[in-house]
């Protein structure tokens, strides 16, 4: 991390919202549901799939969590009525599951009802290590009524591996990421390449068992050594997918789309965007100082042009 990076990432916290604002942009597809199909309906015109997510997570109160539900209600029938191509992800915390796990089980069967309603599909975004089991066991309840519902495995948790064996049992859609949280090293890998390769043993195990996985990384390394898996195994098209979020890695996203490949992207939506934001700022430090440049480029362009008398 370059030293003007590491400096923009410990002033996080005070940050000017405009900057914020400015950075959101790239990864949150507006504060309206109109805005989020609007960007649905161009990644569709390019050729991608999308998946919506409406912003916040671990609400305090259980009554938050009816907004979270008539709004994932409004985005299915959205998607629908406009007839795009995108699923939705949740997460659970955002329907109270870490203040009453049973309140939060009735909110997702509503959007699951949704769901089926217009034929769509639902998964459940992985949160932090210590809601990973209730979680999956969510997954599972739903997925017994219903096909529609996905789960995440996260490559960075120990448990991971055994995780894949119990979603194989279910032919269940699964969707592979490294893992956003911070964990500690007694459950969760630290290393990069170990992150790597037992993000790769996922992969490879659930498109061996006939899993349908969502590939979703932007790191080189692994989309490739997921495409030499995808060749060996001779899978159709309709058996994977990639994954991508709003704003990041365009240019391996057209090539595989451009390839022929599947690729979905993750649109999140919604008030709670400085979050969000905020979270990939401090992934990605690097993202902070292009925005942080594109600020001052502009400001002296708008002085230059006031001194001209523009
Ligand atoms: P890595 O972080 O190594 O990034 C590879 C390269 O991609 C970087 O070098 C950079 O160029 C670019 N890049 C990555 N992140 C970027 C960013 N924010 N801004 C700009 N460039 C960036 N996690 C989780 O815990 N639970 C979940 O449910 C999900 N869901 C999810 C869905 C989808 C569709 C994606 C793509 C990711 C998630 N994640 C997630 C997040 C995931 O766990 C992980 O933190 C990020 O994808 C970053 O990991 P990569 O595999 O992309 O590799």
């Amino acid at each position: 991390m370059n030293l003007l990076n590491r400096a923009i990432v410990a002033a996080l916290p005070v940050v000017p919202r405009r900057l914020v604002e400015r950075i959101a942009q790239r990864y949150v597809a507006g504060e309206a549901l109109e805005q989020a199909l609007d960007t649905v309906q161009t990644l569709n015109a390019e050729g991608c799939k999308a998946t919506l997510d409406v912003l916040g997570e671990d609400v305090a109160r259980s009554e938050e969590t009816e907004r979270t539900v008539a709004e994932y209600l409004r985005a299915l029938d959205g998607i629908a009525s406009r007839r795009l191509d995108s699923n939705i992800s949740v997460k659970l915390t955002a329907l109270g599951l870490k203040i009453d796990p049973e309140h939060c089980r009735r909110e997702f069967a509503r959007i699951v009802g949704g769901t089926q309603h217009h034929g769509n599909f639902v998964r459940i975004d992985m949160e932090d290590s210590s809601v990973t089991e209730v979680t999956i066991r969510i997954f599972e309840e739903a997925r017994e009524r219903y096909a529609g519902v996905g789960l995440v495995l996260q490559a960075y948790l120990r448990r991971s591996l055994d995780d894949a064996r119990r979603a194989a049992g279910l032919r269940a859609n699964v969707r592979v990421c490294k893992g956003i949280y911070v964990e500690p090293a007694l459950i969760a890998f630290q290393g990069r390449e170990e992150i790597r390769d037992n993000y790769s043993s996922l992969v490879d195990r659930l498109l061996e068992e006939g899993c349908f996985v969502g590939i979703a990384t932007h790191d080189p390394v692994l989309v490739r050594r997921a495409l030499a898996t995808i060749a060996r195994l001779r899978l159709p098209r309709e058996a994977y997918e990639f994954q991508m979020l709003l704003g990041v890695a365009g240019e391996l996203r057209r090539q595989l789309v451009s390839a022929g490949h599947r690729l979905r992207v993750y649109v999140p939506y919604g008030e709670a965007w400085e979050t969000y934001s905020m979270r990939r700022l401090k992934e990605n430090p690097a993202i902070a100082g292009h925005v942080v440049k594109g600020l001052f480029r502009r400001e002296l362009r708008l002085r230059g042009r006031r001194l001209q008398g523009e």
